[in-house]
């Protein structure tokens, strides 16, 4: 294995140092969010920094850029509260992947890229009917990380969208199954393909294979 050391990584140009770093730390969960402009304009983009912060309450947090650089989604849920995130499908990842272009403020991604806004149970903010998982958050909280402008915006989720021929006995999402896409570096899609799944880990005890 080669040793690349920071000061090599620092030497390359700015795109080579990014397709390299973002890879580093490996394949991601990759969503959809939509949000509503104060105008009534929709709102969607591709987020990939996202995270399960707690079961209970359900909190899941994204990483949202400075804002210069993705100033809409982020001010949109600080002013409506509510947001929703769509898993993505094999069939439409181009769609999804050009939401991430820089429209104007109040120009709804939606119809720019051929996705289709859904509104239901009177949510305030769009899904993608084109999803098969989606969720619906409410904002908790915003936390600014000093060191490079960047927030984790952490959300509560408050009603979930899944085929339940998805859903397992135990409430295991077999997203394999659902072909939710994962996402690797900036711009790089795959497909997940099932190994095992295992007992609980005790360390006095054999783990138990329990299939996918
Ligand atoms: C695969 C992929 C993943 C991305 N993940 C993030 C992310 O986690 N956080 C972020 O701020 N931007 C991310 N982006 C960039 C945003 O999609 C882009 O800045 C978008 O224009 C933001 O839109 P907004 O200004 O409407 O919020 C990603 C782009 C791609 C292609």
């Amino acid at each position: 294995m080669k040793h690349y050391s920071l000061e090599e990584i620092q030497g390359w140009s700015r795109f080579y140092r990014a397709n390299f770093v973002n890879s580093l730390s490996g394949f991601k969960p990759v969503s959809l969010i939509g949000t509503t402009h104060k105008s009534g304009e929709f709102n969607l983009a591709i987020f990939s920094n996202i995270v399960h912060l707690g079961a209970d309450p359900t909190l899941i947090g994204f990483i949202n850029r400075p804002r210069e650089a993705a100033p809409h989604t982020l001010a949109n849920i600080e002013q409506n509260l509510f947001y929703t995130i769509n898993h993505i499908s094999p069939e439409y990842i181009d769609k999804a992947h050009q939401t991430s272009a820089k429209y104007p403020e109040g120009v709804s991604e939606f119809e720019m890229v051929g996705l289709t806004p859904e509104i239901k149970i009177d949510f305030k903010a769009p899904f993608v009917k084109e999803s098969m998982v989606q969720y619906a958050m409410e904002l908790v909280e915003v936390v600014s990380i000093k060191h490079n402008n960047t927030f984790l915006v952490v959300g509560k989720m408050i009603h979930a969208f899944v085929e339940p021929s998805y859903v397992g006995e135990d409430g295991f999402i077999d997203l394999v199954k659902a072909q939710s896409v994962v996402s690797l570096g900036l711009d790089g899609y795959g497909e997940a393909t099932a190994l095992q799944r295992f007992s609980y880990a005790k360390p006095d005890q054999p783990l138990t294979e329990l299939g996918f």
